[in-house]
């Protein structure tokens, strides 16, 4: 667990300032006032102002400092001392303040001593943890009694899927965890252009097992919902980009579900 742990911080750790750099993140259109975020957590979310809003896994903040634009009180957290550090210096270039704090998302509850009105986490966050019953347990353990939890994530079915013959889409991989997969990067889904040559040790969460955490967590599923579309799909090969700027299976010939979103509460 160490080794993976090690390898995937080495990963994230070298890829930071590429990222920054990256049209994938575009911070200069960000610091012209340009979101981040989809419409799938605006309306998931609803009005922030004023509210205490913990970001888990949150990268380099760019998320977490347009949940501070939309009124947020934020704090973000990622075990990358590197995307902390970058955090920072992108919360002080913009003028947005957030409170940025280096954890692993295990270790929240000793990192952190406060509870939050909202705990968020989206997009690429699920793959890199091997247990999310102790995942979940963070969670309700940082949310207020009060407090909701929202998670958006890419869907577990897109990727199992891949390009087949043609414009065929086909199942490529288990739906289902199948325990830890290791790749053997060159770059990542934001950048090609990137020396980083890590491995990274993964996992695939099935739609069940993160609803299973999260109720014996002792949490209740108040909302659920699955969209046929991506925001961010160009790493998917067999994704096309529509005219409206969003990610679908070709010709819209299958309703696939490529992301999923739900919240949940305290009992
Ligand atoms: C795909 S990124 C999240 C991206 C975010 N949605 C965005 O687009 O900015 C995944 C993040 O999870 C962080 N991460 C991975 N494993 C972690 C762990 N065990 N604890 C805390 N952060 C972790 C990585 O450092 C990385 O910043």
């Amino acid at each position: 667990m160490q080794d993976y742990k090690d390898s995937n911080l080495k990963f994230w750790d070298s890829i930071v300032e590429d990222h920054v750099r990256s049209d994938f993140y575009d911070v200069s259109g960000f610091l012209q006032g340009k979101t981040t975020l989809d419409s799938v957590e605006i309306n998931q979310v609803g009005d922030v102002s004023g509210l205490t809003f913990l970001h888990l896994q949150c990268h380099f903040g760019l998320s977490t400092l347009d949940w501070v634009r939309l009124g947020a009180i934020a704090t973000g957290v990622d075990f990358s001392p590197t995307a902390i550090a970058m955090a920072r210096k992108l919360s002080k270039d913009s003028g947005l303040h957030a409170r940025f704090v280096e954890s692993n998302v295990y270790n929240i509850s000793s990192s952190l001593d406060e509870k939050f009105d909202i705990v968020f986490t989206s997009y690429g966050v699920l793959c890199w943890l091997p247990d999310l019953t102790k995942w979940a347990e963070q969670i309700a353990h940082c949310m207020k009694t009060e407090g909701r939890f929202y998670l958006v994530e890419y869907h577990p079915l897109m990727m199992a899927l891949d390009s087949g013959s043609e414009k065929d889409v086909v199942l490529k991989n288990s739906y289902f965890n199948e325990g830890v997969e290791i790749f053997e990067n060159e770059g990542s889904y934001a950048t090609s252009e990137s020396s980083t040559k890590e491995s990274t040790y993964e996992w695939s969460h099935s739609l069940g097992e993160v609803i299973t955490a999260l109720i014996d967590a002792g949490l209740n599923i108040d909302n659920f919902a699955e969209y046929p579309y991506a925001t961010d799909g160009g790493f998917v090969g067999y994704l096309r980009r529509d005219e409206d700027g969003k990610w679908r299976v070709p010709d819209h010939k299958w309703g696939v579900p490529l992301v999923y979103s739900l919240s949940a509460s305290k009992k």
